[in-house]
């Protein structure tokens, strides 16, 4: 089965990508690299010992997904391709509505014309808001974004329910992520972003390699075991292995949209998260307590109930796992 990955050379999107290639599908890839770069493509080759085709360009360009379609006989179209940093998306509204709601219009207009109705979306927990209370089913109710980055997920997912209401010969899977973190174990691919990290694992591991001096954990006066924040962190191999049994169910016969939430079910605490990453790594985080990122919620993680049922989704890896990893790829990859 051939398929497309938008956003392919991303962290969440090249992780998939391997999961894919393992699992011998064909491979389509389009990435513009505006938070990526080209030796990630090597690196999926390298891993997999397997080839793709790949486009560079963006997906606003709908002259290219045409191009794309013409060429290769798709099947079904994964799409990572988005920007996702909070922040930035405050100050730069048009941006991320542009790239992250205009994009998927092009693209779900070309695959309309190409009759390939198959599409896994990349969603987040964000659409939750603050939960009223945890864990998370997928039945809560969503809305109430504090940013544009997760109104832009919301904008779709709506976007994409119409789409089904209007023509239930498509099968879409939303998908809904919780904390991804960690890196492939060989230490080749992983989250690599550009700039200063507003995430905690990257920010951990760029303070553990001295490249940052401090880091902040904001609050500790939160409604959790210790005060600090609490969240689901997935590994990204974990996550990635959802995006394969997501377009297995879109292939058997009970087809239609659906929403899946993908997490382990188990929160941790700032504070625990560091602790684990210093005792499996062997290595000490410096840190000092500071005052509350605003936005920020005391817990959000998932009931993972659903993804199990129905994709017979379980991760597999564990925090230790998550910091392991994570901490060989910020050694290995980046010089
Ligand atoms: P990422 O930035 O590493 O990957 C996105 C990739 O898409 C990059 O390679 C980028 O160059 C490419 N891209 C962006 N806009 C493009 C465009 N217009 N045309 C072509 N390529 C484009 O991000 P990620 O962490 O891998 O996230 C992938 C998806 O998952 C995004 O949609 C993101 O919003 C969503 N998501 C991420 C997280 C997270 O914590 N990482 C959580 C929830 C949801
Ligand atoms: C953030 C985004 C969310 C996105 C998710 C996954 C915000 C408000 N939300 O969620 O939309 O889907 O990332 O990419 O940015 N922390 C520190 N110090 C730091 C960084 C984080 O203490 O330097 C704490 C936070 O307060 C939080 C926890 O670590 O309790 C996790 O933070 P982060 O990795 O940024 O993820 P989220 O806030 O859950």
């Amino acid at each position: 089965m051939k398929i497309l990955v938008t956003g392919g050379a991303g962290y969440i999107g090249s992780h998939t990508c391997v999961e894919l290639l393992n699992n011998d599908y064909e491979l389509v890839i389009l990435d513009n690299f505006s938070n990526s770069s080209k030796d990630v493509l090597d690196n999926i080759k390298k891993i997999t010992n397997k080839d793709f085709t790949f486009y560079e360009g963006d997906m606003i360009d709908k002259n290219l997904l045409q191009t794309i379609f013409n060429e290769n006989e798709i099947e079904a179209v994964i799409d990572f391709a988005a920007f996702k940093a909070v922040g930035e998306s405050v100050s730069k509204p048009v941006a991320y509505y542009q790239n992250n709601v205009s994009t998927i219009l092009n693209l779900l207009t070309i695959m309309q014309e190409h009759n390939v109705k198959k599409l896994v979306f990349s969603s987040s927990a964000t659409v939750y808001g603050n939960p009223a209370s945890v864990p998370i089913t997928e039945d809560f109710p969503i809305g109430n974004t504090t940013n544009p980055y997760g109104t832009s997920k919301l904008m779709v997912e709506q976007i994409l329910k119409d789409l089904y209401n209007s023509d239930n010969s498509w099968d879409i899977a939303i998908l809904r992520y919780f904390n991804p973190v960690g890196a492939h174990e060989s230490g080749l691919i992983g989250e690599a972003p550009i700039g200063k990290p507003n995430n905690l694992m990257p920010f951990i591991t760029k303070v553990a390699k001295g490249e940052l001096p401090k880091l902040m954990v904001f609050g500790n006066d939160y409604n959790t075991v210790d005060g600090t924040g609490v969240r689901d962190y997935i590994h990204v191999v974990d996550l990635a292995i959802g995006h394969i049994k997501a377009l297995e169910k879109l292939n058997k016969e009970n087809k239609g949209l659906f929403i899946y939430n993908l997490g382990t079910g188990t929160g941790y605490s700032v504070l625990q998260l560091i602790e684990t990453f210093e005792r499996v790594n062997n290595i000490r985080i410096n840190y000092e307590i500071t005052d509350r990122r605003p936005g920020d919620i005391d817990s959000c993680y998932s009931d993972p109930t659903k993804s199990k049922n129905e994709l017979n989704f379980q991760t597999k890896k564990s925090l230790d796992d998550m910091c392991k990893d994570a901490w060989n790829f910020e050694k290995n990859y980046h010089k």
